[in-house]
């Protein structure tokens, strides 16, 4: 009696932390979890995750069950005779072998039918998204939409999005939790994994394999619209194109590639009075892009002429439309819409950007985008002018 006044005072000491422990491990604060899917390619590991979970469940009580009675109906006595010594019984061998081997046949038909399903390559009007992992972005290609993104991937609900991957430097993986498992991404090798988003939301993503000092900010976000968004999302992403003057002398899309891993950019002094039009030197002018209609802002202005000076444009387009390859760093044609910035680092506000400008390697140490003397004024139109590329 008293042992249990005891046990009841423990666990009502315990309960409260335990109820807060079990609370704390809710999916509203893990976002990134598998255990909530919401597309059909999810759905697929979670059932077989949930069978062999109630396999070994069963398995587990039956064992446990057979042993705790055994320990509490055969307990020795004190003055007990000798018990009976034996010595291998042929039949039950056979049958706690044959048992498991079967629940193991039962676990594999789900198992490998989930293998095959989940790497066929989807028919029919499948999306085609191209993505890239770099260190420690990723990008984002539509190649029928003919559009490009970084680091926000938009898709329809209820339409299976087909993506090919690569990557343009070391190997990442591709894991978007609440959608898909993980897929690793190989350079000069493809990859594809495919879903059909069940639910609109946005939804956060992570590289799930080790690339690098930054693996662990190497996020991403997933975007599933209702069609009828995810359309008007996409006719405005190919508004953001070059200007057509400055399209006529742009270089092919491949030769863009400047700076290399962690080099600072030379900034480039503007050139021309206040005011005159942008350069057409090729290089610089494919990238400045067209938000539909620049804000008459003079931070905007003075922001437009520092993205130039500064060297950002070696690095960055602003393009949605015929984006440039092989660019360094993130596309950014419509990051002022973005809600995180730094691959799903940052929240993207104005402050966060303007500290971003002005000191990346303080915010996300060894990234790949030197710190490149900006002023705090300097970011500020930087911010305005970025923030009006949405
Ligand atoms: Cu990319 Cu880890």
């Amino acid at each position: 009696m008293h042992l249990r006044t005891d046990a009841l005072r423990k666990l009502r000491r315990w309960l409260p932390m335990l109820v807060l422990l079990a609370a704390a491990c809710s999916p509203d604060h893990y976002p990134q979890t598998a255990l909530r899917p919401i597309s059909d390619f999810a759905r697929i590991g979670d059932d077989i995750q949930t069978q062999t979970f109630y396999w070994a469940l069963g398995v587990f009580v039956l064992v446990e069950g057979a042993l705790l009675y055994a320990i509490f109906r055969f307990r020795g006595k004190p003055g007990d005779p000798e018990p009976r010594q034996v010595h291998g019984n042929t039949t039950i061998e056979i049958i706690w072998t044959v048992i498991p081997a079967l629940i193991l046949a039962a676990i594999a038909v789900p198992t490998v039918r989930g293998i095959f399903e989940t790497s066929a390559i989807p028919a029919g009007d499948a999306l085609k998204v191209e993505v890239v992992g770099h260190q420690w972005w990723w990008e984002f290609r539509y190649p029928d939409l003919g559009i490009t993104t970084a680091n926000e991937v938009h898709i329809p609900v209820g339409q299976t999005v087909s993506f090919r991957m690569r990557t343009a430097d070391v190997v990442h993986s591709f894991w978007p939790p609440r959608f898909a498992g993980k897929r690793d991404v190989f350079p000069n090798r493809e990859t594809r994994i495919w879903f059909k988003a069940e639910q609109a939301g946005e939804y956060p993503g992570q590289c799930a394999e080790f690339c690098g000092i930054q693996h662990g900010r190497m996020a991403f976000r997933v975007r599933a619209q209702t069609p009828d968004e995810f359309q008007s999302w996409v006719a405005h992403m190919q508004t953001l194109g070059a200007k057509p003057a400055a399209a006529a002398v742009a270089p092919p899309a491949d030769s863009v590639r400047t700076a290399t891993a962690g080099a600072v950019v030379p900034a480039e002094p503007v050139q021309g009075k206040q005011g005159a039009a942008p350069r057409a030197t090729g290089k610089d002018s494919s990238a400045t892009g067209t938000p539909p209609a620049p804000p008459p802002d003079p931070a905007y202005a003075a922001g437009e002429k520092l993205f130039q000076a500064k060297g950002c444009i070696g690095c960055h387009s602003l393009n949605a439309v015929n984006a440039p390859k092989g660019m360094i760093g993130p596309n950014l044609a419509n990051v002022g819409a973005r809600s995180y910035i730094g691959a799903g680092s940052f929240k993207n506000t104005d402050e966060t950007l303007a500290r971003w400008i002005q000191n990346p390697q303080a915010m996300k140490k060894g990234v790949l985008m030197p710190n490149l003397g900006v002023t705090p004024e300097e970011a500020k139109s930087l911010v305005a002018f970025l923030r009006a590329h949405q």
